[in-house]
């Protein structure tokens, strides 16, 4: 006898992953076992490069340009994985974008393109696997969202709707899809240290910490990898994991 690995035989897309929390969802999930499609935006080579980082150690992944912002473009990329992989196991919908400002100053544009992929794109990739996943009558759809959308944040308006937001779709969706035994789940960074958060404030932030440090990649992935995993994980859903360092306790 051995010990079969969680995920394999599994197909999971990840939106967003040639960097960041998104890549190291990647890694975690092939670790996994599972069959991991790296869809990015505009990064080709980084992507690859994760792909075949995934490949040397033994997995298996393969990559797709997509706009997840874009409803056509969200409808091609599901549509090519259908073909690839003939099934989707488990959605990670991590792509975002901070465009952070004052609300009294805040550009309409500016407004509408993070609400446009960190809220509406998290429903065009939900609403193009549902028919997929409800067939299977099995799924995994794991939203990234921030502690941001749970205590709101100066600067961050349009950011902290659409993750807010992504916490109402989170729930929605689940009760919606937990009769054909799809779970739907989302995970609540704290600070992360990533391109997004590069330009940020340490020392300021770090006093607001309880663990006094910002959180690894790693640390958000391990999270996502559990809620994937069965039957480890198949009892919960609708719920929201905070990877904050204890930053927000309620
Ligand atoms: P990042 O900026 O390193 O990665 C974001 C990824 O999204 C990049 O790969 C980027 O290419 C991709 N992306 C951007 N626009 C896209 C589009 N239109 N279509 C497809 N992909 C697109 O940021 P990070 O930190 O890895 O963030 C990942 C997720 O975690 C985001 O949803 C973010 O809001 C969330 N998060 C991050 C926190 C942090 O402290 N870093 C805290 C809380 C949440």
């Amino acid at each position: 006898m051995t010990f079969a690995k969680q995920l394999s035989g599994q197909t999971a897309l990840i939106t967003g992953a040639s960097r960041g929390i998104g890549r190291a969802i990647a890694f975690q999930l092939a670790e996994a076992g599972a069959e991991v499609v790296v869809n990015y935006a505009n990064s080709p080579n980084k992507a690859e490069e994760v792909v075949a980082e995934i490949k040397s150690l033994g997995g298996s992944a393969y990559s797709l340009q997509a706009n997840i912002a874009d409803e056509s473009s969200v409808e091609e990329l599901v549509k090519t994985v259908l073909e690839r992989s003939e099934k989707i196991n488990v959605l990670v919908n991590n792509a975002g974008i901070t465009s952070d400002g004052l609300l009294m100053r805040m550009k309409t544009q500016d407004w509408q393109s993070v609400i446009n992929l960190n809220l509406t794109g998290v429903f065009l990739c939900t609403r193009a696997v549902s028919r997929t996943m409800l067939k299977q009558k099995s799924g995994r759809i794991i939203n990234i969202t921030s502690v941001v959308g749970l205590m709101g944040n100066a600067g961050q308006a349009n950011y902290a709707a659409a993750k807010a937001g992504v916490i109402g779709l989170t729930r929605s969706t689940a009760k919606e899809f937990a009769s054909r035994g799809i779970t739907v789940n989302a995970v609540a960074p704290g600070f992360i240290s990533t391109d997004m958060t590069k330009e940020l404030d340490a020392d300021a932030i770090l006093s607001a910490i309880p663990l006094r440090s910002f959180g690894k990649p790693d640390q958000v992935a391990g999270t996502v990898r559990f809620l994937a995993a069965d039957p480890a994980a198949s009892y919960i859903t609708g719920q929201v994991i905070q990877v904050d360092g204890g930053m927000v306790m309620s």
